[in-house]
């Protein structure tokens, strides 16, 4: 079978992940796509940092989008992620040039996920987003294809392994904020601006793409309620620990009568619930849907490895064929955002 050419726009953690793993797995990877996956293009502005990969035979290209409509190129993977500039430059002209992609960027699809399903859908190409809400746990393919049957009532979770991470390091060690969000930074869990994690909006993002799948509402980060975490102290975690509670970032998305509302904040969760329990880099999403019931996912929602199995299972999809709207149901039927009023809690 003809091989499947990809390209690799971004080579950081996730992205020389992405390549490594492709190499390594090739002939398990090409059983399951029934085809060859081979990596032959890359962009990266530093060409000479030595990602410890072996690119003697792909293509270099400093222009991301330049490597998107490159002749020796079928998929595009982009990994540069920020929701403007080259991310959505190389985004856009894979899509032009009816080339599937496959993206961990929530920040680019949080905001411009409408038109770019919208542009998929007319050139009748996939946008694989698997990477892009809770890393490694395959939360968009349980909610997109898994659940499908069901109505969902609300979803809520963990959605930013960096906060998680610096909750629990807190609460345990009793340990600072700062020192926290170092060695998150040092693991390689942290977004490039750490505001976006420690401010809720990465959590923002996630969950507008979680909204979008569980209740068929267009993309709307900017409806969303936020706080984040960067005034939460060690006292804090203990007062809620004596009382039986922990204390979690969560993003929830909630069907009611007024409309599907979402927000971003600190929450006491009862030590003993499913999504308390789960500390650490660790995601945690529960979904509630009228047929199946609640169910929890939970996993590694950061870091290279972790962030390179749920895209490395989006190009083996798209090697097989699997195709459809990117976010379950046409971008054209998505309801537009209802930003109803938050409840009182
Ligand atoms: N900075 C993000 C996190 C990475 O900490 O969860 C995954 O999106």
């Amino acid at each position: 079978a003809e091989p499947l050419r990809v390209g690799v726009a971004g080579l950081g953690t996730v992205g020389s992940a992405v390549v490594r793993i492709l190499g390594a797995r090739a002939a398990e990877l090409e059983a399951r796509a029934g085809r060859p996956i081979v990596v032959t293009a890359v962009s990266a502005r530093d060409r000479t940092r030595d990602r410890g990969l072996d690119l003697a035979n792909v293509s270099w290209h400093v222009d991301a989008s330049q490597m998107a409509r490159a002749a020796d190129v079928d998929l595009v993977v982009e990994l540069i992620g920020g929701a403007e500039g080259a991310a959505k430059a190389c985004v856009e002209t894979a899509i032009e040039f009816g080339r599937p992609v496959v993206t961990a960027n929530k920040a680019l699809l949080a905001h411009h996920g409408l038109a770019i399903a919208t542009a998929a859908e007319a050139k009748g190409v996939a946008v694989g987003f698997e990477a892009a809400v809770a890393g490694g746990v395959p939360i968009v393919k349980t909610l997109r294809e898994g659940m499908s049957a069901n109505r969902m009532g609300r979803v809520f979770g963990i959605l930013n392994g960096t906060c998680n991470y610096i909750l629990t390091r807190m609460e345990k060690e009793k340990i600072g904020f700062a020192e926290c969000l170092a060695d998150a930074q040092k693991l390689g869990y942290a977004e490039a601006d750490p505001t976006f994690d420690i401010g809720g909006f990465d959590t923002a993002h996630k969950l507008a793409l979680l909204a979008t799948l569980a209740f068929g509402v267009q993309p709307d980060p900017d409806g969303i309620y936020v706080e984040g975490i960067a005034s939460i102290t060690p006292l804090d975690l203990q007062m809620a620990e004596e009382l039986g509670y922990r204390v979690k970032l969560l993003g929830v998305a909630t069907r009611s009568e007024a409309g599907v509302e979402q927000r971003v904040h600190p929450s006491m969760l009862p030590m003993d619930s499913a999504v308390a329990r789960v500390g650490g880099v660790t995601n945690a999403v529960e979904i509630d849907g009228d047929a199946v019931g609640a169910l929890v996912l939970s996993g590694a929602g950061a870091g290279g490895d972790a962030t390179a199995s749920a895209v490395v299972a989006d190009i083996v999809d798209i090697a097989r064929g699997v195709s459809g709207p990117v976010f379950g149901v046409p971008a054209a039927t998505l309801a537009a955002p209802s930003r109803a009023p938050m409840a009182r809690h």
